[in-house]
This record gives C-alpha cells, structure tokens and sequence, in this order.
C-alpha cells in the first residue's frame, strides 16, 4: 500500500509538541473574537425569550422598552425583515440548520424559549434592561413536552446521517439472545445535555450596503454560513462574507441557528452594525443541545465470551419536524463480530428546541449503553472486560464486510492496561475500600468514525525570498488547526516552521469543509497536498530549460531543503528562490481542491481507543470522585503531541461531566429549561478531573491524507461507560442512568435490586 502522502514521513515538525501559533496572540489578549470587534455606530442587541413551549403571540406591549432611553429599535415578527426558511444540514447541500422554522417571520412559538422579539440599544445593559420590559401575551397550545409518556409514539426516522436506520446481519439476533448461554439485556437512559463553550456565541454584523453583509461571527461552518444566508437572505454568496478568524470552542453548538439571523435581521432594521452576544441563559435556550435516549443493549455470549447476538436499539427525544436522530447505534455497526446483530433507532418528536450536533453526537450515548453492557456481560462470564473485547474483535467490518484501513484497539488495550496497571485490579467488586470510599477500575472502548469531507480547498504561494503563505477558510476553535495545518504545509513543502504563515478563518480566502465530525485535519490536508502538487508542476515548468531538473516530470522531482530536488538524490535540484529570479517572478501560486474522499467509500476506517479510569464512591454521601485516568488511543498519525494530547483530554473532561453532573433540566408542564446557568449545570472544574493521562499508538493510516484520523471528538467516547463500570467495581452497584449523581448512587447502594448490592463493609 502507497501512503496517500509519503512526505508526511521526512524531516519537519510532524510528531513535534510544537507550541500554538495563536497562542501569544491569545495570551495578549491581541486575538480578536466576534464580539470583540468594534465598528462605527455600534449597536447591542438583546432577546426577549418565549414563555410558553407552544402557541401564538397574540399581542407584545413594548411601550415601556420603546420609552426607554438608549433604545434604537424593537424587533418582532411584525416588523422583522424578510427571510426565507433556512435550508437544512444533511438533507441540502447548502444547508446548516438542523432547524428550517422560519426566524421572527409568523407569531408562532415553536419551543419555550425561541426569540419572539429583539431590543437594539446603544449598549448592551440598556438593551437587556429594556427587553425585561417588554410585555407579552400568549395563547397556548397543548405542547408534547414528556418523553416518557410520548415513547409509544416513537417512529423510525427515514435514516440516520444517511446511513441505514436499521441494521440485521448475521440471522434472527432476538433468537439467538433467548439461546444463548449467556445474556444482558438493559435499558441505559441518558439526559439532555448543553453545550457550554467558555466564548458565548457572539455575532457583529455589517451590513456594507443595502445587498452585502459582513459578518464577524463565532462558528465552526463558514461555506455552510454563507450559503445558509445566501438562500434565505436571497443574495448571491459573493455578497456575503464571514470572518471568524478566532472561536472559544464550539464541539459542535457554534454554527449556524437562529440568532445568526436574529443579529443580521436587527441590524437590518436598525440601519447600524449589531453585536448579539447570547447570555449563557440565551445559550440554553436558543442553542439546541444533545438529545436525550433511552436505549436497549442486549447481549448473547458462549461462555468463550464470544457474542452470539448484539442487539441495540432505542429512542432519542427531538424537536417535532427537525432531523437529528443522534446515532446512538453507530458503535454497534462497526465494534464486535457478533454471530447476529439487530440496531434499530426512533425518535420521539417534542416541543423542545431542536438538538443539535454534540460532541459525538450519538456514539457518545451510545457508547455509555454499549460498553456498559458489555462490563455486565465480562462480570456474568467471570472474564476480564479487556479479554472479553479481545475476544470479540473482528476482522473486517462486521456491518459491510469492508477492510479495515487501519485497526490496532487490541494494541492499544495492551499498552493502556500495561500502563494504567490493570492487572493490579480485584475484579471482585465492593474489595477495594479506604476509610469511607470505597474504589473500583473500570474500562471502556472509545470510538469515532473517520469522515473527510469532500469539497476543501487550499492555495499555496511560494515567495522568491524563500517563504510561504498557505491559506483555506479553516476554522480554529481552540484545537491548534493553524499550528498542525502550517506543521503539515511546512513538511510539505521542505520549509522551516517559521517561514510559513497559514491564514484562515474567511470566506474570502478558498473555502473549507465545516469543522465538524472531527474531519477538518485530514479534509484541509487533502487539500493542501493537491494544491502542492499543482504547486510542483508549477515550479517545474517555472524552472524550464535551464534548470538541472530541466526533462524531469513532477512525479520524479520533489520539494525539499526550500527548494525543487529530483528524488533521492541530494544534490539535483534548486532552490526556490533560483527557480523563480531566473524566471522573473516574485512568486509561484496554486490553488487546488482535494481528492474526494474515496477512502471512506472503500475502507471501514475509524478512530479507536481504551478508556482507564479508578473511581472512588463515598458510601455516606454517594460522592462520585474520578481518581486517575488513562485513555490509550488508535487514531492514526499524531500530528502534533501538544495540541492533540488537549484534544484528547477535553473530550475526556467532557465525557466526565457527561457521566457523573450535567443534566438540561426541562420542567415537563411548561417546557422551560430549568437550569440554564453554570451554576445549576455543573461541568467538570479542576476539583472533578484528574490528571489525565494519554497515549497513542500512532500508527499512520496509509489511506488518509497526511497518515491522520479525527480526534476532536473520540475523547469524549466511552468516558461514561469507563466510569459506570468503575463505580459497580468499586460497589457492586449497576448504574444504567446518566448522569451517575450522588442520589442515585445512594439509592442504589442503600437497597438490593436489580443487580445491585448492599456494601458489605
Ligand atoms: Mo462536532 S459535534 O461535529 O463539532
């Protein structure tokens, strides 16, 4: 097998712990976020939010808020202006939402929550102030508001992410279940989860003239943003720019929803510039989430451990008409050669806001139900948990049969359990005890698919005194996509570090697939080597006759040392400051757009990984505290130790707030979300985490540009399940439930049922 890009293997900063480039702009405080920018005649915008979960709004009384010094204008849907339906994610090409209700156009309330009018003042206290003042009346409308009465009512979306609802291989799983020797078959139930990225989301939009629109806006979808707008603002896209050359994290929820349109709507109507900052209240309420499921897991095995049957199934709650299921059932696909398989996903459509992308949307959940059920299955076997997926691991795909690109979750098992010290655990649970904790180990298998996306692209110019610029509309969000982006360019193209400059984050430049579904490394990088390779054709016919590469052809030269050699040999070739005086060129340009991604199509290729942790359970107060924590991961070629190393924990830091504290608490009469602040929605602090430890195998995949698979969103994987498994090892108690908080802890610990066990000590 050729490697995609062998250049990626000579000498450079790949694999290096190389600093991020933003990060002194950062510290400085010199990086400019959204709402950090400052135009003439600025104006600040506010949310009135709805107060029931469904009906109309029959009358808004803002004379108050009108009358308030500092206001410039009120916006409803009666003096909004015109937009058109926003076209969706998944379903068209140019679409970003995952909800297309038209935004502050009709007087309906869809969810408890959405904006129904904007106060636009000269600052944002006088605006906030004033939308308290505004005054509206409803007339309601019964709202389907309660999952668990609705769950009969659950029905088959017509895919999921365009794969596949349901999956049956292998014969009847439900029969092979009620024959094997061995079984579990749970239901696993996880929350309504938030995003809570530090940055709020923060738009400043300009309009230049009556048809051009620049946006500074904080969001992981640039192309998608301008050609959501261009459909429902009915401008052509070249009218429409979006910067964002800075994002304080997204996973997911910082793209397009309705308050892009509620900013560019109001600075319409207000004739200024507008800058809409959502509260961390307006966050909750505007800004969908992850959906809530109930899942069933049901195993068969032989008493080898090998699975017989492999059945997942369930329901996740969303908003009525919208079109993310959350696939829950993706880990099944892909992870054990069982005998039989059946997956099955539902749907449950409420008067909620509309879930959204959530880091991992769906194979985090999925993974907790899966990998729990799979410790329950090792405990009823009395087989390690780590043996027991050993002894499952497939050969090829075990939904299409397709190759592995790259595999190596047994390897990766190996070094995690050597490193964690597994083998030091007592498998026996409720054995290990200290004073009033009692503690446990548990394990769990992370799992992401690989996506690139089709579409990216990137120029590149070389200067004649040696430099270069690579440029692509790439999104930063905190994960270091400009440093490994300029370490891959620089390896390419035989530069030091420092003489290449990557400019990103503007729809002006070549446009870039999303940031999401942890695709941006490998989909940037696909495009950047095709426009080196252009690039090499270019200096090539740059260096002409004269040259001593003259007569070779571009598959025989190669950019190395700053310059254009004929491979391997040392000493043919030239500079890039030679080839380009003596054709009398300050620079050489090319821009390229990447293969299509013809690997996904041919390989099953996913990112893999083994999670470790050690819990301690407190038996007076059911306090959850994570101890110590390993994750060992199989996700190609590292790029950069440094940035990666960050990715991994905080997808992992997420994954424990996930499992054991966060919870959207939505009031089932009214649809409003009870705890929309970080102080009643508690996310992981550095008392919660420990020291996180991480590793890799680092193995390229040779099918990949640049040898890589995502890791924005692995980590985050198998965190809950690692840590359920951890708590029943140190107490014998079986928490099927998200998030593991300490009522349920003791409830269970106080009282034997289902699996549970009263302590012993
Ligand atoms: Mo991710 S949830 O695709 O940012």
């Amino acid at each position: 097998m050729t490697p995609a890009n062998p250049a990626m293997r000579r000498f450079g900063t790949i694999g290096q712990p190389v600093s991020r480039l933003d990060g002194p702009l950062k510290v400085a405080g010199a990086a400019r976020f959204a709402a950090e920018v400052r135009p003439e005649r600025l104006a600040y915008a506010a949310i009135v939010p709805a107060a029931v979960a469904k009906g109309h709004v029959i009358a808004i009384d803002a004379a108050d808020a009108r009358a308030t010094r500092g206001v410039i204008a009120i916006m409803t849907h009666e003096n909004a202006p015109r937009m058109g339906r926003p076209p969706r994610f998944i379903e068209d090409p140019d679409g970003t939402a995952f909800d297309s209700s038209p935004v502050m156009q009709d007087n309906r309330v869809r969810w408890n929550g959405q904006a129904v009018a904007v106060v636009i003042a000269e600052n944002q206290d006088i605006a906030e102030h004033a939308a308290s003042l505004v005054r509206v009346s409803y007339s309601p409308e019964a709202a389907k508001l309660s999952f668990q009465a609705l769950l009969l009512s659950a029905r088959r979306p017509a895919s999921i992410l365009g794969q596949p609802t349901e999956v049956n291989a292998g014969g009847d799983a439900e029969q092979a279940l009620a024959s094997a020797r061995f079984t579990v078959d749970e239901i696993y139930t996880t929350p309504r989860y938030n995003h809570n990225a530090i940055e709020l989301h923060a738009l400043t939009a300009v309009w230049e003239a009556e048809d051009r629109l620049t946006l500074h806006d904080s969001t992981q979808m640039l192309a998608l943003t301008v050609s959501t707008l261009a459909r429902v603002l009915d401008l052509p896209k070249d009218h429409i720019r979006v910067l964002s050359p800075f994002v304080g994290g997204g996973f997911g929820g910082k793209g397009f929803f309705s308050h892009t349109l509620l900013a560019i709507a109001a600075a319409k109507l207000a004739g200024r510039p507008v800058r809409l900052v959502l509260s961390r209240e307006g966050v909750f309420r505007l800004i969908g989430g992850r959906a809530n499921s109930r899942q069933r897991v049901a195993l068969g095995a032989r008493s080898d451990g090998t699975l017989t049957a492999l059945i997942h199934t369930g329901a996740t709650g969303v908003m009525t008409g919208t079109i993310f299921p959350e696939q829950f059932t993706f880990p099944a696909r892909h992870l054990y050669a069982a005998d039989s398989l059946h997956l099955d996903q539902a749907i449950v459509e409420l008067d909620i806001p509309a879930n959204i992308a959530m880091r991992a949307p769906g194979e985090s959940i999925g993974s907790f139900a899966l990998e729990s059920a799979l410790d329950e299955l090792a405990a009823k076997l009395d087989l390690d948990p780590v043996e027991l997926r050993r002894r499952n691991e497939p050969q090829k795909d075990p939904t299409d049969g397709r190759a592995f690109s790259t595999r190596n979750i047994v390897e990766a098992y190996r070094r995690g359990a050597e490193r964690f010290g597994w083998s030091n655990r007592n498998p026996a649970p409720g054995t290990q005890r200290d004073g009033e904790w009692s503690i446990g180990q548990g394990v769990a298998t992370a799992y992401y698919p690989y996506y690139r996306f089709p579409g990216s692209a990137a120029r590149i110019r070389i200067t004649a005194d040696g430099r270069a610029v690579v440029q692509a509309a790439a999104h930063e969000m905190g994960m270091g996509t400009a440093t490994v982006q300029s370490q891959h360019a620089a390896q390419l193209l035989g530069l030091p570090l420092d003489r290449v400059t990557f400019e990103y984050g503007d729809t002006a430049l070549p446009p870039s697939a999303l940031a999401g579904g942890s695709t941006q490394t490998a989909s940037i990088a696909g495009a950047v080597i095709a426009a080196h390779e252009r690039l090499v054709e270019e200096l090539l016919r740059l260096a002409g006759n004269d040259s001593p590469l003259a007569g070779a052809g571009p598959k025989e030269v190669e950019t190395r040392n700053g310059g254009l050699f004929r491979k391997g040999d040392q000493e043919i070739g030239e500079s890039y400051e030679t080839i380009l005086r003596r054709a009398g060129r300050d620079h050489a340009e090319c821009e390229a757009v990447g293969t299509p991604p013809a690997e996904m199509m041919n390989y099953s290729m996913l990112s893999l990984g083994a999670q470790f942790c050690e819990v301690r359970v407190n038996d007076i107060t059911g306090e959850v505290r994570v101890a110590r924590w390993l994750g060992s991961f199989d996700t190609g070629r590292i790029l950069n130790p440094k940035t990666a190393a960050s990715q991994f924990r905080g997808g992992i830091i997420m994954g424990i707030g996930m499992a054991l504290t966060e919870e959207t608490l939505f009031d089932e009469r009214s649809g409003r979300i009870m705890n929309p602040s970080l102080a009643e929605y508690h996310l992981p602090v550095h008392l919660d985490v420990p020291q996180i430890d991480v590793i890799w195998t680092d193995i390229p995949d040779p099918q990949s540009p640049a040898g890589v698979h995502g890791i924005g969103e692995i980590g985050i994987t198998g965190c809950a399940g690692a840590i359920a498994n951890a708590i029943y090892n140190a107490t014998g108690t079986r928490i099927r439930e998200l998030p593991i908080t300490p009522d349920k802890v003791l409830a269970f610990t106080s009282q034997p049922y289902g699996q549970s066990r009263p302590l012993s000590s």
